[in-house]
């Protein structure tokens, strides 16, 4: 059976988009049954219901979190995938999907991660550190922003000519080709959680 993804989205979506076709091109087998997102005409929206996936947009307002969970308990997702969710996944939502969300970090945590870093602020914020390498990470959610334990991480080097655009451009690509790969370990059963640490379990046919 196909894992059942619910995507949280609040920008381009392009991540999104590396997921959804993964999935039509058979290296990911996974289902996205939900994309939600609290940004009205976000790119991430309009690219799930060009691929006619259920897109929704949820306002801003006091029942929002509780708006998310109904939406989740409906869809009955396997995993919830963070790709650009720029909110603060409540601890409810975080309880009831322990260990079965994920999010997506343009930069090796814990450096360069937590409240305000997102999009361009992360390179920007790489560069003026003047760190020669960053990278990716897919983490586990839970209360806090960008802190959970780390299922995979990839490095990029900062290059000497980059400037945050170019740096972006290539942390994407890397983004786009890992969380798919990451999504597929889901489906095939092989991530578990031990403490602080998460194990990648072998594929059973090596
Ligand atoms: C990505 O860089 C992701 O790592 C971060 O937000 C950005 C989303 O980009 N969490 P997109 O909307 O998937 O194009």
């Amino acid at each position: 059976m196909p894992l059942r993804l619910a995507v949280l989205a609040s920008g381009g979506g392009t991540n999104l988009q590396a997921v959804l076709d993964a999935i039509a091109a058979g290296s990911l087998d996974a289902r996205v049954v939900l994309v939600a997102g609290n940004k009205e005409g976000a790119g991430a929206l309009e690219r799930a219901r060009r691929a006619g996936v259920r897109a929704e947009w949820i306002p801003k307002g006091e029942d929002y979190d509780a708006r998310l969970q109904a939406l989740l308990e409906e869809t009955a997702p396997d995993l919830v995938v963070l790709a650009g969710y720029l909110k603060l996944i409540s601890p409810e939502t975080v309880r009831r999907f322990r260990h079965r969300m994920v999010n997506i970090h343009p930069a090796l945590l814990p450096a360069f991660g937590g409240q305000g870093m997102y999009g361009i602020h992360v390179h920007e914020a790489v560069l003026e550190y003047g760190a020669k390498v960053t990278g990716v990470t897919v983490h586990m959610v839970d209360e806090e922003f960008d802190h959970g334990q780390v299922v995979a991480q990839v490095t990029v080097p900062v290059l000497a000519g980059d400037d945050p655009k170019t740096l972006q451009e290539r942390v994407l690509e890397v983004e786009h080709e890992l969380y798919p790969r990451v999504l597929q370990w889901f489906a095939e059963g092989r991530v578990r959680v031990e403490g602080r640490r998460v194990v990648i379990a072998e594929r059973a046919d090596n």
